[in-house]
């Protein structure tokens, strides 16, 4: 961000805070032009070992949330779906992301907002990882979408005690992990949200441990809240949206606070888009932020 108030002065600084030749400044390395490139790849392996999984060290799972955004950070474009800021440059790292998971979790209202349907490996990148690729949903009502409820490949339904009975009329009963208290909520008056951790640790059950969220934004409030992402890959496209949508996360800061104290985040890396091409602008960015146990 640029500042347009004059920073505090530090020891060593000038009049008008000008630094006089401070060397307690962090580094800074120039990214570009990059030293590796990688081609467009069918089989992806060198994208797929830049993003291969970590080892767990928050329980036996690993949660990676995948969001894309603009530069002035709106998570959806005019149709209300992130399709309309994404790239086919984004679309790669998707597509491989997809590829190294066991199960894609996202909240209900990315499922229907975007239309989610079973979920396929993506084609020709069953060779980084070929068991099912499974869909998790993660609903406090319990409500399923209706392009996923009652289809052969039903969804695996994270709510709680209060959604229970309605996912069960929509999926199969052991396709419902029902996670939470039971707070003597409805599927109209839904109580509590749904116990993250506990899904977590039910999906890592199933042998689901390599967890990719694709949001939505307050999924990814409520999953960041309880401290429970291991990484965080934003693509950012080189489009401005402007005054509407929201950002990639949503949700409220706990009562009586505007926001959180920020906690650190280590980029893995950084991939950049160079080539204006149809379908793919110039600019594209795509980071690999692993976050600390906060
Ligand atoms: N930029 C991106 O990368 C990106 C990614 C995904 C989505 N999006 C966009 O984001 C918008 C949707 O935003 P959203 O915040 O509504 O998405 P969301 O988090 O997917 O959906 C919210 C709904 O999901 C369920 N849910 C989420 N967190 C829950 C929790 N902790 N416990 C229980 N249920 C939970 C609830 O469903 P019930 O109402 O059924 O209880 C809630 O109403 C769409 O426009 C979509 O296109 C953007």
């Amino acid at each position: 961000m640029t500042s347009t108030t004059t920073p505090p002065a530090q020891p060593g600084d000038g009049p008008g805070g000008q630094p006089t030749g401070r060397t307690d400044l962090p580094p800074l390395d120039v990214l570009l032009p990059v030293a590796e490139h990688l081609p467009p790849d069918a089989r992806e392996e060198r994208l797929a070992a830049l993003y291969a999984y970590d080892p767990p060290t928050r329980g036996f799972h690993v949660v990676r949330a995948n969001m894309v955004a603009s530069v002035d950070g709106a998570a959806w474009g005019p149709d209300h779906r992130s399709g309309s800021i994404n790239d086919d440059a984004d679309w790669r790292v998707f597509r491989v992301l997809r590829a190294l998971a066991d199960v894609v979790l996202v909240g209900a209202g990315t499922a229907r907002a975007e239309g989610y349907t079973a979920l396929d490996r993506p084609r020709g990148l069953r060779h980084l990882h070929d068991a099912t690729l499974e869909l998790a949903i993660v609903t406090r009502t319990g409500r399923v979408p209706e392009a996923l409820a009652r289809d052969d490949r039903p969804p695996l339904v994270l709510t709680g005690p209060a959604g229970a009975a309605a996912a069960r009329g929509d999926v199969p009963a052991d396709r419902v992990l029902v996670v939470g208290q039971d707070a003597g909520g409805t599927a109209d008056e839904p109580g509590p949200a749904v116990d993250l951790a506990a899904g977590l640790a039910a999906l890592a059950e199933r042998g689901l441990a390599r967890v990719l969220t694709e949001g939505g934004p307050t999924l990814l409030g409520d999953l960041l809240a309880a401290d429970l992402v291991d990484e965080l890959c934003v693509t950012t496209t080189p489009s401005v949206v402007g005054q509407g949508p929201g950002r990639i996360v949503a949700g409220a800061a706990p009562s009586g606070t505007t926001a959180l104290p920020p906690r650190g985040a280590r980029l893995a890396h950084l991939l950049h888009s160079p080539e204006d091409r149809p379908g793919s602008p110039a600019g594209t960015t795509a980071a690999r932020w692993l976050l600390p146990i906060g």
